[in-house]
This record gives C-alpha cells, structure tokens and sequence, in this order.
C-alpha cells in the first residue's frame, strides 16, 4: 500500500490516543520514512507535544478543512522526517460548521491524497468524540490503531466505535480496516492483565503484542514538547513504542527489522525551519 493513512482513534478521552499518535509517528520517522502527522483534535495536544506553540500556527487542519482552495503546504510544518498539519482551538468552530456542508466529512481525505506521493506514512490523532471530525478520520484512513488503557470499564465503547466503523466502510471508506488494538497505560496490577486477556479473546491476532507501559517519562514529554524520543531515549517508553512501529511497519507489510538506536536531537521544526528549542 503506497503511505497507509492511520488514525489513532478510540471515542475514549485518556486512553492514550495522543501519546501513540505523536510517538508513533516519530518512532517511524526514525526508521528512515518521511512522516506526516494530522492534528484532528481541537485541543491541539499533538501539536504542543511535539513543540509547536499555538501563536506560531498560521494555517492549520482548520483552514484546510474550510476553504478547499488554500495550498496544502501552508498548513504544514516541516521536521526531520516528521511533519505536522496542527490543531487549533478553531477546529472545534469548524466541526460545527460542517454539519451544515454536504460531504464535508470526506474534505480531509481529499487534501490528503496529493500528500500520499509525498511521504511514506500519515498518521492521524482524532478527538474523543463521535462527530464530523472523527469521521473525517474515518474516511481518510486505511487502518486504525484502537489505544485501550488497562482499567475497569477498559473496553466499554469498542463495540460503539465498530459500529461506526462498520458504518463508514459500508458507505465511503470500504477499504479502511482495524489494524489492531494496542494496551496502554500498562501498570504491574491483574486489572492491566486481565484487559489483555479480555482483549485477546475479543479480538486474537488484532491485539498487539507490543504493550505500553504506563512511565513518568512518557507523561513528562508533551508538557515540554518533546516526543519521548527527545526527552528520554533510553526510557521503556521509547523503547515500548519502537516495538510498536516495528509491528505496524510489518502488519503494513513494509517490516524490515528496528534495530537502530533511536537517533537523538531531531527537532520538529516550523515552517521557517526554525529549530524548536528541546535543551
Ligand atoms: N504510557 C503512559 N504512561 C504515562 N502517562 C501516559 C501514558 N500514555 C498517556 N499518558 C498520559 O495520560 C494522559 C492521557 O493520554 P493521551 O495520550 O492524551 O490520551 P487521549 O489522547 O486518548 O486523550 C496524558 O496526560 C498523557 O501524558
Ligand atoms: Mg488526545
């Protein structure tokens, strides 16, 4: 498949969506693929977490929603090998607006397909939300990754979100498909193991092998804006969502084994390729 679109997506708020998103996508870049990653959710945490501040954005996922004629590289700040189309408080504002739009849940994949030539992965962070905007993920994407955390009540609202999805492969996205179902948050309790377990009987071979345990380090990077592999490479973190890429990348049948040492120092910069600062 020539650059898989993935949406991180689970209508679940705190289930670490936004973490995998922003970490998977820089674990990929490290692996030599040009990667773009899509803000979607209007709280913009994606786009502080991997550095760029609210005031420097001057066009975002918003503007390209809206106004159909603006170019596409005005929305898009350029890193190392991770880009970023970012969020902002506006995209709420624009969500209300496309209820009223005929087929405006299709307008994001339609700006993604020039940037299929462009990159080798896009990665989509969504909202908690059902709504126009998680289903512009829904119609942009080829595969989701579903983050479920190991708690109580862990899984309640899957069966929601595959309705969904079942709805909008029946109608205009009938290629998009679940990738798999990756545990986060993982501490050392039986709740975390019982989750899994609930998982795998659920959904067998789609649950990832790879877990995410739950660190301090990973909890620390976005309030700095650094992905985890800026802040602490060394951490179980970094190493939790390197194995992950390793599984999506062989999943999308473009494996080839991660065994590089995740390369520091590799700012996401802004447009005017202005380094942002990660001391
Ligand atoms: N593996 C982890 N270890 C520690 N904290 C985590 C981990 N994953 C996510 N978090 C923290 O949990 C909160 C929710 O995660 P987030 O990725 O924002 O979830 P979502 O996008 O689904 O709402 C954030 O404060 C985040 O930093
Ligand atoms: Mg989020």
């Amino acid at each position: 498949m020539k650059c898989p679109i993935i949406a991180v997506t689970n209508q679940k708020g705190g289930v670490g969506k936004t973490t995998t998103a922003i970490n998977l996508a820089q674990a990929l870049a490290l692996q030599d693929l040009k990667v773009l990653l899509v803000d979607l959710d209007p709280q913009g945490n994606a786009t502080q977490g991997v550095g760029i501040r609210l005031e420097t954005i001057q066009n975002s996922v918003s503007e390209l929603i809206r106004d159909r004629t603006l170019p596409v590289d005005s929305a898009i700040h350029q890193g190392e090998n991770l880009d970023l189309i970012p969020a902002t408080p506006l995209l709420s504002r624009v969500e209300r607006e496309m209820v009223a739009l005929t087929n405006s849940e299709l307008r994001l994949a339609q700006r993604l397909v020039p940037l299929r030539e462009r990159y080798g992965l896009i990665v989509i962070d969504t909202p908690p939300t059902f709504g126009p905007l998680m289903n512009s993920a829904l119609n942009a994407a080829d595969r989701l990754i579903v983050p479920v955390d190991s708690g109580y009540f862990a899984l309640m609202g899957i069966k929601e979100l595959l309705v969904e999805v079942e709805e909008i492969q029946r109608g205009t996205n009938p290629g998009l498909q679940v990738m798999g179902y990756l545990l986060t948050l993982v501490d050392p309790t039986n709740i975390a193991n019982q989750t899994f377990e609930t998982l795998l009987a659920n959904f067998g071979s789609r649950v990832f092998e790879t877990k995410i345990r739950r660190s301090v380090k990973l909890r620390e990077a976005p309030a700095l804006g650094k992905t985890i592999f800026h802040h602490s490479p060394e951490s179980v973190g970094a190493r939790d969502y390197l194995g992950l890429a390793e599984e999506v990348l062989t999943r999308l049948g473009m494996g080839c084994a991660i065994v590089d040492a995740p390369r520091p120092n590799l700012a996401l910069v802004s447009g005017s390729r202005m380094a942002v600062s990660h001391e």
